[in-house]
């Protein structure tokens, strides 16, 4: 019998009342995910993945990623959470809730305010008739090679009024903000709008999330999780981790090609990042 996956909606209410935060993993491959998975064990913190559209089909579709995830869950005694990660559709979430998903994303930030409530609210009610947790977002995130005005930056970002309307028209669960992060590397200095978080913690209780956690600062990512942060989602860095490690190591004298070879450095180099990002995310607890 395979062991249930748990919703998130009460790890991140323990996470925000005690100031830290988990990172939302991105989980493509079964090998890569257990990597990471042993490193939340030794912390016994839970596992948090997330998984979008794209990483999905490397698994062959939403029910191989829920037993795959599954399948963690009975090797590690930790709770595993499987995410369901920008999912934009009704009838998509409703297809990964079917296949066992306990937490998803309804990503409506690209509507305007009434219909990104109305697409969320609709997700929420069928989300919590079976006990799943749902993450709503509000502002637009750039994208990597977005270099944006001040100006330009600022009006893509979450509004504080906006988030405390938008929490209370939908009971959505989690709520992920824009303050200046970005999808993928940074192709410019990033500058994240702290003031702007603080404003928004006064005045929404419910968790807080940070996407494009790659290559955003720490010490910024710190202060954010002191105002109410407790997600950050990470995808970015883990490909070019594992990436590197398996192009390093194959430029060593005398490399010779196996699986243990080729990917044994890439799950060292994952399980390091893992537990680096995991100590600092969660450096109030540890
Ligand atoms: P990065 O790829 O920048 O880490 O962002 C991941 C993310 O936010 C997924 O939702």
């Amino acid at each position: 019998m395979a062991k249930e996956l748990e919703s998130l909606k009460q790890y991140l209410v323990d996470a925000r009342a005690r100031k830290y935060a988990l990172g939302g993993f991105c989980f493509w491959n079964y090998a890569y995910g257990m990597a990471i998975a042993e490193v939340a064990q030794k912390l016994n913190l839970p596992m948090l993945y997330i998984i979008g559209d794209a990483e999905v089909q490397f698994f062959g579709g939403l029910k191989n990623a829920v037993q795959a995830a599954q399948t963690v869950a009975e090797h590690v005694d930790v709770p595993v959470i499987l995410h369901a990660d920008h999912f934009r559709e009704y009838d998509d979430i409703r297809r990964a809730i079917d296949a066992g998903f306990r937490s998803v994303m309804i990503d409506a930030s690209a509507y305007p305010l009434e219909e990104n409530i109305q697409r969320t609210a609709q997700v929420v009610e069928l989300a919590h008739s079976a006990g799943v947790s749902v993450e709503g977002e509000l502002g637009r995130i750039a994208g990597c090679e977005q270099k944006l005005s001040l100006s330009e930056e600022e009006a893509m970002q979450t509004d504080p009024d906006e988030a405390a309307y938008f929490v209370q028209a939908t009971g959505v669960d989690i709520l992920a903000l824009s303050i200046g992060t970005v999808h993928g590397e940074y192709r410019f200095p990033p500058r994240i709008n702290i003031p702007r978080l603080e404003r928004i913690a006064e005045k929404v209780s419910i968790p807080l999330v940070m996407h494009g956690g790659s290559g955003t600062p720490e010490d910024k990512v710190a202060e954010a999780v002191e105002h109410g942060i407790t997600k950050l989602n990470l995808a970015t860095d883990l490909v070019k981790t594992a990436g590197q490690a398996t192009a390093r190591v194959q430029q060593q004298p005398g490399f010779g090609y196996s699986v243990a070879n080729l990917y044994a450095p890439a799950y060292v180099d994952l399980a390091r990042y893992a537990e680096h990002k995991m100590r600092l995310l969660a450096k109030n607890i540890l």
